[in-house]
């Protein structure tokens, strides 16, 4: 059985650009995907097309089991939605604005109320409630934002980067209200560029570039696929490199690899802190200084650098070379 959310053979383009070039996404219920990639991949062109707001050009999308591209009125009542853009009315105050969205989904003018009072109060909004929003900060207009996604506890939640621009307390903050949204038995596709949240909130990972997923799993086995941990040495002369090298060569899985100008030398290792422990003995008792030496764990950056070919930061380079060109 499909899951919450499904998608098979997604394709989207925009005149030359392929945005969605064959995306498969298959989410159980009651687990969050996030959707990682850098600037420009086709996050958000996924997302709008999973929710209807986008048809795709062909492929196959199944949201809260129901057939998003024969039925998009069925599935609008099934989902909530956060987009990167925040869609809050300047003009309302924030309590307004929440309030206005429950009279959107029919309901009831007390229940609205309730239900916005409760988001204020969850959202730390409550003392900025009764402003229009134009006079909200950028962090305040996301949170309001996504309140508002969550006005009516839809089975399946989609929000597009819903922390960008947030401070990390706000940050924080949001991933324990994500947190208690699953664990009440929400699905939730979020795209984020920020790895560490996705290590953090997501049950599984689909890295998405060019827009293809060009890698699935759990952080746990995405990192794995990144080759394991390894023994980082530091000399303190570049004359030493040499030597040290030959005693990495001893303890490694492969061949050391060296930065010249930091005096840094890298091996793949299996055996953790012990195996650290005689490399270390090893180097002393040839009398190769350190400046600093340790056993390095992938990180999901790492991840997204060897399957990307650049890291999650520099992909804003990409939005200026490509993006804005095609717009
Ligand atoms: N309405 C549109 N018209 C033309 N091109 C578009 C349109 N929407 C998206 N694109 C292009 O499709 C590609 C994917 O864009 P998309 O917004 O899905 O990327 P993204 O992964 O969400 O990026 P970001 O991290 O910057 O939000 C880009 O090359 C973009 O320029
Ligand atoms: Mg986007």
């Amino acid at each position: 059985m499909p899951g919450a959310i499904y998608a098979e053979g997604l394709v989207k383009t925009f005149g030359d650009v392929r945005a969605l070039d064959g995306v498969d996404l298959d989410v159980p219920e009651g687990t969050v995907l996030g959707l990682l990639g850098p600037n420009g991949a086709g996050k958000t062109t996924a997302v709008r097309c999973l929710t209807t707001l986008l048809r795709p050009d062909s492929g196959k999308a199944v949201v809260a089991g129901v057939d998003v591209l024969r039925h998009p009125d069925a599935v609008r009542r099934s989902i909530g939605l956060s987009g990167q853009f925040a869609a809050v009315d300047e003009y309302l105050t924030g309590r307004e604005n929440l309030q206005m969205v429950g009279q959107l989904y029919q309901m009831r003018a007390k229940a609205a109320k309730a239900r916005a009072t409760e988001l204020l109060e969850q959202f730390h909004l409550a003392d900025a409630a009764d402003r229009p929003a134009k006079t909200y900060s950028g962090g305040m207009r996301r949170r309001l934002d996504l309140a508002a996604a969550l006005v009516v506890s839809p089975p399946v939640m989609f929000m597009d980067e819903p922390t960008t621009g947030l401070d990390p307390r706000n940050r924080q903050q949001l991933w324990e209200v994500i947190k208690q949204l699953v664990s009440g038995g929400t699905t939730l596709l979020l795209t984020t560029q920020y790895l560490e949240e996705a290590d953090h909130l997501a049950h599984d990972i689909a890295v998405v570039d060019h827009g293809r997923v060009i890698a699935k799993g759990t952080s746990d086995q995405l990192k794995a696929r990144t080759g394991g941990e390894r023994v980082e040495v530091v000399v303190h002369e570049r004359e030493e490199i040499a030597a040290a090298a030959e005693v990495l060569r001893g303890f490694g899985k492969g061949e050391p690899s060296v930065e010249e100008h930091t005096r840094k030398l890298t091996v793949p290792v299996t055996g953790g802190a012990k195996l650290l422990a005689e490399v270390i003995r090893e180097l002393d008792s040839r009398g190769i200084e350190m400046d600093d030496v340790g056993l390095r764990r992938p990180t999901l950056d790492d991840v997204f650098l060897s399957l990307t070919g650049h890291a999650a930061e520099s992909a804003e380079q990409d939005e200026r070379n490509g993006k804005e060109a095609v717009k």
